[in-house]
């Protein structure tokens, strides 16, 4: 609840960010560029990400991968617009972030945090949110695609029943495939996805896996991958370690490699 309200008020809060003036932004084609960006958080002794330098193309599926605190929620952060960067630039179809409406800009990013969090509502309210006039066609066709359509028709008043406290209880697997939908609702160019580490019972693994690779094709998305699925579907996997990329390929190359990926691999990665 609170990262929600947090993230909402943020978003429409204009006077926390000096939006003012500033380019909007009508259509993104989703290319990204980071020039040496480096992020310090304020009080902290070091920097979280050192002199990151980066080329991801529209539509590309880049998977961060590396051991916790190495920065992969930083670089999240920095692409959504919520930190700027201490040093360096990013910039979005070569324009440069600090020179755009993120108001605007954030309408063509969907995030799908790792936790997704539902909030007392009912479940259409829940997907659509932040859009009034989405259609009942739109939802369908979401929460379709999410592979939530079947569970959902299942629920006592369908799409109007109450989720959250005190409404039905949706397993983990559930609660992801509705936070899918409400990102493909937005047909977003850029998705921001930090992919849950609750384990799931099989059958939800299958349809979760299957609902967020219909969800990232076509998007330039950044995803902290924890599943080995996820990670052998995308065009690149980046390993973080320490605030630096220490390694970039895609998964075979890597596990050939036998260096630090190959090591998570083995481990705790799948
Ligand atoms: N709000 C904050 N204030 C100060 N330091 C922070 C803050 N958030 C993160 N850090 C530090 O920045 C570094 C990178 O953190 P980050 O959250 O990006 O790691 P991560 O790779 O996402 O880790 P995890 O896998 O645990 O989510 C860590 O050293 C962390 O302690
Ligand atoms: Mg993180």
């Amino acid at each position: 609840m609170e990262s929600v309200r947090s993230i909402a008020e943020v978003m429409q809060e204009p006077d926390l960010e000096l939006n003012e003036g500033r380019q909007s932004v009508p259509s993104v084609s989703g290319r990204l560029t980071l020039r040496g960006v480096t992020y310090r958080y304020a009080d902290a002794d070091g920097d979280a990400l050192h002199g990151i330098d980066l080329d991801i193309a529209a539509g590309e599926t880049i998977a961060l991968v590396g051991s916790s605190g190495s920065g992969k929620s930083t670089l999240l952060n920095l692409v959504l617009g919520f930190v700027r960067p201490t040093s360096g630039r990013i910039l979005l179809d070569g324009v440069d972030m600090g020179s755009l409406d993120l108001r605007t800009v954030r309408q063509h990013i969907s995030v799908v945090p790792q936790e997704s969090v539902l909030f007392e509502g009912t479940v259409r309210e829940n997907v659509a949110y932040g859009l009034p006039a989405a259609r009942d066609r739109e939802v369908t066709a979401a929460l379709e695609a999410a592979n939530a359509l079947d569970f959902v028709r299942e629920l006592p008043e369908g799409w109007d029943t109450r989720v959250g406290q005190h409404g039905a209880r949706l397993s983990g697997g559930q609660r992801q495939r509705l936070a899918i939908a409400r990102a493909l609702i937005r047909d977003p160019r850029i998705l921001l996805l930090d992919e849950a580490t609750s384990a799931l019972d099989a059958e939800s693994e299958a349809s979760v896996r299957d609902a967020l690779a219909r969800l990232m094709r076509g998007r330039t998305t950044l995803v902290v991958a924890h599943r080995l699925s996820t990670v052998r579907q995308a065009d690149r996997i980046l390993v973080l370690e320490s605030g630096r990329i220490v390694e970039a390929g895609d998964h075979e190359e890597l596990v050939g490699r036998g260096g630090r990926y190959a090591a998570l691999h083995a481990g705790s990665l799948g």
